[in-house]
């Protein structure tokens, strides 16, 4: 089947910050992490943001858990940062407002913390405000600090709150420092040729319709979204490996001789292999509801058999380098 979009993983790392999100557990850090390693291996210097406390996309790559928000550089080409809200608001306090932490413990300081953690656009504005301040640092050559700078963490809701912030910001904010501040980091998320999004759905009812919800909110903000990734597709689910699945399953002789070789009971057997048939049937519906709401998947990755996130991640990066993984060329894995 032809691409009814084209997703191509080079135009997407030469964009400054790419913005992975969707609903939980779909697979973002697994794709935050795979684009990485292609960046990486374009020779771009990456940053990774995580935005989440678990550090999901940092351990895939090879770092820690407790990666903090100061950019720690894992590879030669790959660092990674840590954004928990408390620590994003000490830097930007810091950075903004030059404001050293034991003047936090004065009034004033009391006031803009007040301000900055309990009114919606401040508190969400942290987080693309640290991603801004990271994209606009340059080395001693003056030339960027990091070429691409990839966000990963956002589920849907949140990510849409976040990239909300500085627009909602700036009809809050008439003029002053702030106003400035907000403006330029609008600017810059609503570029798309510096920014771009990357939503990540598994064949699922609620993974697509987050993805929706995230296409509608998007015109809002405005941010470009670069595609649709369906990850975790049933490779090849009609295709000959299937068939042969299922005709061995309907001859009794080698459903038995199967289940002695693995030392399972002919029914556990059966009803794992009627299991699989199911969801790739069930997937299919779904592939065609994204592709209803979405405009079609730009990218489908298979579910692979590999175990850990760092093995599943640099498969994805070796998918990306090949352009494998389109809708009818999912690679067997
Ligand atoms: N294509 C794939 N094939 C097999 N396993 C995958 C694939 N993509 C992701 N996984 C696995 O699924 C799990 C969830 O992936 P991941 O952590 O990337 O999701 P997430 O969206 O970042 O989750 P969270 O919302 O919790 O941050 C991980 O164990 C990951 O290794
Ligand atoms: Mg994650």
């Amino acid at each position: 089947m032809a691409r009814r979009h084209s997703f191509d993983p080079d135009t997407v790392t030469d964009r400054r910050v790419v913005i992975v999100a969707g609903k939980g557990g779909v697979g973002k850090s697994t794709v935050a992490a795979g684009l990485a390693l292609h960046a990486a291996h374009r020779g771009k210097r990456v940053l990774v943001v995580d935005v989440a406390a678990d550090g999901n996309s940092s351990q895939m790559l090879g770092g820690r858990r407790a990666i903090s928000f100061q950019p720690h550089q894992l590879t030669g080409d790959i660092a990674v940062l840590s954004l928990l809200r408390v620590e994003a608001l000490e830097e930007y306090l810091n950075v903004y407002f030059h404001m050293p932490r034991l003047a936090r413990l004065t009034p004033f300081g009391k006031v803009i913390e007040f301000v900055a953690t309990s009114v919606p656009g401040p508190k969400d504005i942290l987080v693309l405000g640290k991603i801004y301040y990271e994209e606009s640092r340059v080395d001693e050559d003056g030339a960027p600090y990091w070429d691409c700078i990839i966000v990963d963490g956002m589920a849907t809701g949140h990510a849409i709150a976040q990239l909300k912030a500085p627009f909602a910001m700036q009809s809050l904010v008439h003029g002053g420092m702030i106003y400035s501040q907000v403006e330029r980091m609008a600017g810059l998320f609503s570029d798309a040729s510096r920014t771009t999004a990357v939503v990540v759905a598994t064949p699922e009812e609620m993974p697509i319709q987050e993805a929706r919800q995230f296409k509608e909110a998007v015109h809002e903000f405005p941010i470009a979204v670069a595609g649709y990734v369906m990850n975790k597709v049933i490779p090849d689910a009609d295709g000959e490996r299937d068939k042969v699945l299922r005709t061995c399953m309907e001859t009794p002789a080698l459903v038995t001789a199967l289940a002695n070789a693995l030392e399972w009971n002919p029914e556990d057997l059966n009803a794992t292999v009627s299991l699989y048939d199911a969801m790739a049937r069930t997937q299919d519906e779904f592939v065609e509801l994204a592709r209803n709401e979405l405009g079609g998947p730009s990218w489908t990755l298979p579910l692979l058999g590999t175990r850990g996130g760092g093995r599943t991640a640099r498969a994805i990066a070796r998918m990306l380098a090949q352009r494998v993984g389109a809708r009818g060329e999912v690679p067997r894995s």
